[in-house]
């Protein structure tokens, strides 16, 4: 029997013919997410990690379809701005189960979620001597947790290696101080934190467990004031190709709670990737195809404002023609083309398609998480829409913003009520 959750499910995991006529009635370019997928994925995790506290990096995909799905399967969320905390509460997540871990946070993130009601049932992670004083300067006396920086980074990228970069978190040799100084000031220290970065793969797994040990002993330094969790943040890779084989997660869980070592504190993880990725393709059409003497470009509707990971990490993401008859075709060699004007705006290079044709619709791969989330409206290109399948029902999770929406927010020289400066 095929196993029903699998570790990965990969682009050739999804059956084209449903993809086809949702591309139909919706339009592409156009992200689709399998609410069942993101569910399953959490049923992993907490087979692996059972005695841990599971929250949901918020980042990686915000739609209210996701959150809510997650919500109800009693995960908690881990969330980086008031944005992200107030999408939490909007879908259903109680102030308990929602961790705010402030990154040098703007004063207005810092005002909206210490007015909130049931802030003080809210954890909020501070990683700077600074945002200690600024949430009790606003009266906060809830849950605290305090951010380390643990000198040791992961992840697929430099640009998301986190746990060495001064930017985040206390320095570890501080973060004990620290911890006592919150808690002299009458603040609830509920736990310590820290993240090693993003896309860890089984070659990061030592620097993983090294952060992990670190904070293990941290929280037998600081055992006197009980903390309840020490959170070792997310990070967990997934195979983006199609030869990548998935992390073991009861291996990574085994080793995790090897190193943390003897504390009464609970584990606490913090994953977006791992829920999503799977569980998200992109859809787009192929509008131009150009042979070259160096490859033949395919020009496609989406492009670095639709995904932007290929641009920004370099990441790969793998394609798949979704059209009929394939065998049939010839495989070509191919770059895959956005509409954007800028070299970094390409999603594919040296990737091979069946006889790529005007009208031709192609899915993107793992493109659950960090996907939509970093769309952005470059070259005044209209965002795509989401479409949130579960089960058998098809449904509407973010429409497509429309040309009249770039311009919504703008202001003539003219018609301003502005002043003389
Ligand atoms: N916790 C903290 C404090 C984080 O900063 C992050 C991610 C996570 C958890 C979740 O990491 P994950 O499990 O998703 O790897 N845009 C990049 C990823 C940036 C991640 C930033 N922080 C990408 O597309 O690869």
């Amino acid at each position: 029997m095929a196993d029903e959750n699998p570790a990965v499910r990969r682009l050739s995991d999804w059956e084209p013919e449903p993809l086809r006529d949702i591309a139909d009635e919706y339009g592409t370019p156009l992200y689709v997410q399998d609410v069942g997928r993101v569910r399953e994925n959490a049923v992993r995790l907490r087979e692996a990690f059972p005695d841990a506290d599971i929250a949901y990096a918020v980042k990686a995909n915000t739609t209210h379809a996701v959150l809510s799905a997650l919500e109800r399967a009693g995960i908690a969320a881990e969330c980086a701005s008031a944005g992200e905390v107030q999408r939490s509460l909007d879908a259903g997540f109680p102030p308990e189960r929602i961790r705010y871990t402030a990154v040098n946070p703007p004063d207005v993130d810092l005002d909206h979620v210490c007015a909130l009601d049931g802030v003080d049932e809210l954890t909020i992670t501070v990683g700077a001597r600074d945002t200690l004083d600024r949430v009790a300067e606003r009266g906060f006396d809830g849950p605290l947790c305090v951010r380390v920086n643990p000198g040791v980074g992961a992840g697929h990228h430099a640009k998301v290696s986190t746990g060495a970069e001064p930017k985040f978190g206390v320095p570890y040799d501080r973060a004990a101080d620290l911890c006592r100084k919150a808690a002299d000031r009458g603040f609830d220290l509920v736990g310590v934190h820290a993240h090693a970065g993003s896309g860890i793969s089984g070659e990061d797994l030592s620097a993983h467990r090294e952060l992990v040990a670190r904070m293990g002993e941290l929280t037998r330094e600081i055992a006197d004031l009980d903390p309840e969790f020490v959170a070792v943040g997310g990070g967990f890779g997934v195979p983006y190709r199609e030869s990548e084989e998935p992390l073991d997660l009861t291996r990574v869980a085994a080793a995790t709670r090897e190193a943390i070592g003897e504390t009464d504190a609970r584990l606490a993880i913090e994953p977006g990737r791992y829920f999503v990725a799977d569980a998200g393709v992109l859809l787009t059409t192929v509008n131009t195809v150009k042979p070259t003497p160096e490859t033949t470009v395919v020009g496609i509707d989406a492009g670095m404002t639709t995904l932007l990971r290929p641009a920004m990490y370099d990441a790969y993401h793998a394609v798949r023609s979704l059209e009929p008859d394939l065998p049939r075709k010839d495989p070509v060699s191919c770059e895959l083309s956005g509409p954007v004007c800028e070299t970094a705006d390409v999603l594919g290079r040296d990737r091979t398609l069946p006889d790529p044709t005007r009208g031709d619709l192609l899915a993107i791969g793992n493109a659950g998480a960090y996907g939509y989330e970093m769309a952005s409206t470059y070259n005044s290109r209209p965002r795509p829409a989401v479409v949130s399948l579960d089960g058998t029902l098809v449904s509407l999770s973010v429409e497509r913003e429309r040309l009249s929406n770039l311009t919504a927010l703008e202001r003539s020289a003219g018609d301003s009520d502005g002043s003389a400066v």
